[in-house]
């Protein structure tokens, strides 16, 4: 019998988790920028931080929609998964499409690194900009329909930092009826 897959919506700071994962917000360079990557290149330090310059001198970064992966240096995560998420225009730019890039992308490169716990940020609705109702059900969405396929990927986190993606992630999880899932929403 499969162990259920679980999904926790937290409040708090995503780079004091001490889980397998912990996606970052970043930007095609990879070299770092504002919000949640500056903060993550910030207490991560020098070894993940020139293993972005690598990815970056390799790869030349990497496009919206997709993910790359680096330790996670000094951070209690194991490793940093950049997820690329599109900057909202006005809607006509394929960010939707982009925006579920990004989270399948990054799932699928969790699961290829066997990691078990996986914590997302809200992409894209900080600096980018996107409408935080329709990315928190994109994120949703997008995880809860890809997660059933991954052998290793068994918990996601879904972290938020303000109240009004709090209440947008807890309306849209606490609608949710799945047998096969285990939804945990911690009270703030
Ligand atoms: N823990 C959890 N969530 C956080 C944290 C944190 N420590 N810090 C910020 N957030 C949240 C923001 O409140 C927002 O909801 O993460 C979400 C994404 O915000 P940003 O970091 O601004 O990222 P994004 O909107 O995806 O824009 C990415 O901004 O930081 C630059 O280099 C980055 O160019 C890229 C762009």
């Amino acid at each position: 019998m499969n162990k259920r897959k679980q999904v926790t919506l937290i409040r708090g700071d995503i780079t004091n988790l001490a889980v397998d994962a912990i996606v970052n917000s970043a930007n095609k360079s990879l070299l770092g920028g504002g919000g949640l990557d500056y903060v993550i290149h910030k207490k991560a330090g020098m070894l993940m931080k020139q293993a972005c310059i690598e990815l970056n001198k390799q790869k030349g970064g990497c496009p919206t929609g997709q993910a790359e992966v680096t330790i996670a240096g000094d951070l209690p995560a194991q490793y940093i998964i950049h997820a690329v998420g599109p900057r909202w225009l006005d809607g006509q730019h394929n960010e939707a499409d982009l925006l579920c890039s990004a989270y399948s992308n990054a799932l699928s490169k969790a699961d290829e690194m066997k990691v078990q716990t996986i914590a997302f940020p809200s992409i894209s609705t900080g600096v980018y900009g996107f409408p935080k109702q329709l990315a928190g059900e994109i994120a949703i969405g997008t995880v809860l329909s890809t997660l059933p396929h991954y052998s290793f990927v068994g918990h996601v986190l879904f972290v938020v930092q303000d109240s009004e993606n709090y209440q947008i992630y807890q309306d849209i999880l606490s609608k949710l009826v799945d047998e096969n899932l285990v939804i945990n929403i911690e009270e703030i």
